[in-house]
């Protein structure tokens, strides 16, 4: 059960383990910060966003064999590698700290590859640690879009993730191609600047 003591915990444990990585506790800060705000916007259990949003890059700096073996069976041979953490996270989210909602576990498990038919909390999650304030990279037509149409903010972000992903001969996420086709199909496709301008960084 969430609660005031649970939460506290877990910003407890966040500021001991990532004193030495300040830049990582900052950016859950704020991925926490925008997602409280989008959660507020569209009716979500705000306990359940900061849970989300704190746990989800909890595995973000243990080397990737760890971020497997903490994973385990949540992923296979299709996940890309730098997905693992996410998966990890969940595990660690259930294991640690007793989180059993699974639409929290979700909301952390996909905030890195996203998927066909995401829930509100995942969608606002995913869009949360794409949008929040430190990441220059992100338009201001962008973070307007979080607000107004949050699909197709989602959308744009997972084509703007395949141009980066696709011009790095990286290995590209199924379940963000299958949300991409699944949003193909509603907006159609998308030949604009998030296809030809890929000069950021995600992590
Ligand atoms: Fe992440
Ligand atoms: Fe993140």
């Amino acid at each position: 059960m969430i609660n005031e003591a649970l939460i506290q915990n877990i910003e407890d444990y966040l500021k001991t383990k990532f004193k030495p990585k300040s830049h990582r506790l900052k950016h859950i800060y704020n991925v926490k910060k925008v997602a409280v705000t989008l959660g507020n916007l569209y009716k979500v259990d705000i306990p359940s966003v900061v849970v989300a949003s704190y746990l989800h890059d909890i595995t973000k700096h243990e080397t990737l064999e760890e971020n497997r073996c903490l994973a385990g069976s949540l992923i296979n041979e299709e996940t890309p590698e730098p997905c693992y953490h996410a998966f990890a996270a969940a595990n660690v989210a259930k294991d640690l700290f007793g989180i059993k909602n699974q639409n929290i576990l979700n909301a952390i498990k996909y905030h890195c590859s996203g998927r066909y038919n995401q829930s509100l909390l995942e969608k606002i999650i995913f869009v949360s640690d794409f949008i929040e304030e430190g990441r220059d990279f992100v338009s201001a037509d962008l973070r307007q879009l979080a607000i107004t149409d949050l699909d197709m903010c989602i959308y744009k972000i997972m084509l703007q993730t395949k141009a980066y992903i696709t011009k790095n001969n990286q290995e590209f996420s199924k379940l963000t191609q299958a949300a991409i086709n699944y949003y193909e199909k509603i907006y159609g496709g998308i030949n604009d600047w998030y296809f030809k301008n890929s000069i950021w960084n995600i992590s």
